[in-house]
């Protein structure tokens, strides 16, 4: 087997690790270190621990044959890539919301949505035939409405505790979000048996864990 296999860092990452680690593929990771790029000599796979929005960009480009990433980033970017399993981690919703009592959706005025997922946006709104102005952030994305940046917000909501923390609320909830675990054409073809044995592996952690 020789497969290299993209991994998240963040919250999703912690997840996959942990899991990766009770299949026994993953003990070579040590999330705590600075490095990047782990080895497993013995069953020859090589991991990369890389921003979320970036494991779909190495998946694609052939440098990973396998990565996990939220369904967020793989809904956002649209890329030409396989998703081949819904894990059983990572899960929470792409919502909309904004100030607490101040629901302010299906207006014939133009609705400014603060998002890090603006494509997703887009079409979500455009499929109810809101028009919007997207404003495109990068974090702390629930400051926006408080602070006057935009209406309302799109974002992912696990736990709740960063609305509820700032005084927002959900309006409406968009889509279910759980991690993914991806592939490229290229390596789905050639390397379909390692790919599926991992997957195979992790399919049965998760029933585990259901
Ligand atoms: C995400 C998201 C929310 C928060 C939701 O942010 O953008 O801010 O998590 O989680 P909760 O419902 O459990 O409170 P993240 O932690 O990834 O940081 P960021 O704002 O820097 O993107």
């Amino acid at each position: 087997m020789s497969l290299t296999v993209a991994i998240p860092k963040g919250r999703l990452g912690t997840q996959t690790i942990k899991m990766l680690k009770s299949t026994g593929i993953g003990n070579a990771i040590d999330e705590k270190s600075r490095k990047l790029i782990f080895k497993d000599n013995e069953r020859n796979i090589k991991f990369m621990l890389l921003k979320n929005s970036d494991v779909i960009t190495y998946v694609e480009n052939g440098i990973a044959d396998l990565g996990i990433a939220g369904k967020d980033m793989v809904m956002e970017k649209e890329s030409d890539i396989y998703e081949l399993y819904k894990m059983n981690i990572g899960k929470c919703k792409l919502s909309v919301a904004g100030i607490k009592g101040k629901k302010i959706l299906t207006d014939d005025t133009i609705l400014k949505v603060a998002t890090k997922f603006p494509e997703t946006a887009k079409r979500y709104f455009k499929s109810k035939g809101q028009k919007i102005k997207i404003i495109k952030l990068n974090g702390s994305i629930e400051l926006a409405p408080i602070l006057g940046l935009s209406d309302v917000i799109v974002d992912i909501v696990e736990t709740g505790n960063t609305l509820k923390a700032n005084g927002l609320e959900v309006f409406e909830d968009m889509y279910e979000i759980s991690g993914m675990m991806i592939s490229n054409k290229i390596s789905y073809k050639f390397k379909r048996n390692e790919i599926k044995e991992v997957i195979e592996l992790i399919r049965k952690e998760d029933e585990k864990n259901d």
